[in-house]
């Protein structure tokens, strides 16, 4: 700051001569002008407004004037501060309103876009036929019932009567995940620890089923299982099969008949039938193969040969899964009593229906998770 001055003449004032003061406010309109943003009109605010800005320096220099001379010096400041205060404001008005258009066209937001076409996504149809068959036996008072996949030994042969040494178990093509722990499988512990696989069945959760549940049993169990295939057009070595297991006095072989016979109308319309043919499970006695008419000719094309089906080759039947009066070794190794309760057992594969049942031709096709494979099978939920 300068000393005070008698010989007062503002002029002399280097910082208050008009011209300096001129051009200070020319500087601050022109870095107004010049700021292309909001943030850079901040820093020019600072620089040609702010405490140590060129206006607000000369500001200073007045205090040190003569009072007489303090008015005309004053004026001379203040009225460039005013006019610099104003530009800024203008300069500040022009670019928010530049922001706001800008943001407005940015971010628009196009309410009229769709909002629902986004695709749905389809359930896998063998989730939907499996329970769909579920729906079948709980309208019947079944229960569903489900187990491991990854299951003990002990459930998935030794309860079902498979031997250690015998040759059904290797007919399984069984992936062995561990070893027995224990040889001992009187106990549950012992049971659990007697080895552990890949379940080959879902005929295990027949077991824990009896094991679990006061008697009678009537459950179905749907549920993944596995064995060593190769996947190719008519295997995969992860496939699905549904077991159904009725447990209750004087059960009979014509009520496995009546019950099989109700499922495939169920399924496949009315007037259809089953038919078994012998043989063998070690789990069921007597045991069958059960085949259902073919839905498609129901046995029309059978010795017909200007008629062809592809759906049963023209054999008149579909080949469905087994079944059988389960085996009392089966219901003492779950301790039912056999001279008290008899049952009966089915199951089949989903992969092997869906396929005749929609024209599958590659069960690859079932494995892939491609959407367009499942789409044409609906949304259901
Ligand atoms: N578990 C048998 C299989 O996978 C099918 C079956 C189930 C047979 C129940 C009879 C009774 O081949």
């Amino acid at each position: 700051m300068s000393a005070p001055n008698k010989s007062y003449d503002p002029v002399e004032v280097e910082a208050l001569k008009p011209e300096e003061i001129a051009r200070m406010r020319d500087a601050a309109f022109a870095a107004f002008a010049a700021a292309g943003d909001l943030e850079a009109l901040r820093e020019a605010k600072v620089a040609h407004t702010g405490d140590r800005s060129p206006l607000a320096l000369a500001n200073r220099e007045i205090g040190a004037l003569p009072p007489h001379a303090k008015a005309d010096a004053g004026k001379r400041v203040g009225g460039a501060r005013g006019e610099v205060n104003r530009a800024l404001k203008a300069r500040q008005e022009e670019l928010e309103a530049e922001r706001d258009a800008r943001v407005l066209v940015e971010e628009a937001v196009d309410v009229t876009l769709p909002h629902d076409r986004t695709p749905a996504g389809a359930r896998h149809p063998l989730t939907t036929l499996m329970e769909r068959i579920a729906d079948v036996f709980t309208a019947m008072g079944y229960e569903v019932a489900e187990g491991p996949e990854v299951e003990a030994e002990w459930f998935n042969f030794d309860a079902l009567n498979f031997p250690p040494d015998h040759p059904a178990r290797a007919m399984q093509d069984t992936f062995f995940v561990q070893g027995a722990k224990t040889a001992d499988t009187s106990s549950a512990a012992g049971k659990e620890d007697s080895g552990v696989v890949l379940r080959t069945h879902t005929s295990p959760v027949q077991i824990r089923a009896m094991l679990d549940r006061e008697l009678p049993v009537y459950v179905i169990c749907p549920g993944r299982t596995f064995r060593t295939d190769e996947l190719d057009a008519t295997h995969t070595p992860v496939f699905h099969q549904v077991e159904l297991l009725a447990v209750d006095e004087g059960l009979t072989m014509a009520d496995l008949k009546g019950t099989l016979d109700h499922m495939v109308q169920a399924l496949f319309g009315e007037g259809m039938s089953t038919r078994l043919r012998p043989n063998f499970f070690p789990f069921t006695e007597p045991s069958a193969e059960m085949d259902m008419q073919c839905y498609v000719c129901r046995g029309e094309s059978v010795g017909n040969p200007d008629r062809p089906c592809r759906t049963c080759g023209s054999e008149g039947w579909i080949e469905l899964g087994g079944c059988g009066m389960v085996n009392p070794r089966v219901l003492t190794a779950c301790g039912v009593d056999p001279e008290k309760y008899s049952g009966f057992a089915f199951g089949f594969g989903i992969e092997r229906m869906l396929m005749f049942r929609h024209n599958v031709e590659d069960m690859r096709d079932m494995v892939e998770g491609d959407v367009r494979f499942t789409r044409p099978f609906g949304m259901e939920i």
